[in-house]
């Protein structure tokens, strides 16, 4: 299976899918990183796993459209059958959502539909909730809100956000690649 993982961050998701790809824990093979923050860690680490980075600003280009359609041509001539977002800050827009309709999919530290958007664990803390999480979904034309495949539950550390947040992560990159294991093995290849 071929994918493509889009990230605006650190990383540390696409690190250990890149991983267990290597391993075989994950049957998949990734063929690019896609980044519209060119100075984000991310690129750092796709480079050290010899990766191929796709570094593209969307203000670079007249509208959401034109920036979506590059990024399409480049998905296209790589074979790339699945999108994994791994903290890719942005809406996907109608033109790849129409070329890649219920393959494209995310992963956000919350217990979906609660606290979607950005910073989803700040969200929590703040609300004080006792137990958050993570959600992993299909994506759709909302934020945050397509399809739910997986959700684990995690305890908000009472007054230590930095601990609830490490906690958060470190399910994030048992489930996700799990969930990715399960689906590829489920939904029939398309190319
Ligand atoms: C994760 O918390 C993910 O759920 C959210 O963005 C964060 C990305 O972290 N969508 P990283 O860049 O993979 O370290």
């Amino acid at each position: 299976t071929k994918i493509a993982i889009f990230a605006s961050g650190s990383g540390s998701n696409y690190e250990v899918l890149e991983r267990a790809c290597r391993e075989g824990e994950l049957d998949a093979e990734i063929a690019l990183v896609m980044t519209d923050k060119p100075a984000s860690f991310v690129v750092e680490r796709a480079r050290q796993t010899e990766i191929r980075v796709v570094a593209l600003e969307p203000k670079a280009f007249p509208t959401k459209r034109a920036f979506e359609e590059t990024v399409l041509r480049i998905l296209r001539e790589e074979g790339v059958e699945w999108i994994v977002l791994a903290g890719y800050m942005r809406l996907i827009g109608p033109t790849l959502l129409a070329a890649y309709p219920s393959r494209i999919v995310n992963i956000h530290p919350s217990l979906l539909p609660a606290f979607p958007g950005k910073d989803a664990i700040g969200q929590a803390i703040a609300h004080g909730v006792k137990v958050t999480g993570v959600t992993v979904h299909l994506v759709d034309e909302g934020m945050d809100t397509g399809p739910i495949l997986a959700q684990a539950a995690v305890s908000v550390v009472e007054g230590d956000a930095a601990m609830t947040a490490q906690s958060i992560h470190a399910v994030e990159h048992i489930l996700y690649k799990e969930t990715l294991q399960n689906l590829f093995k489920s939904v029939p290849a398309t190319r």
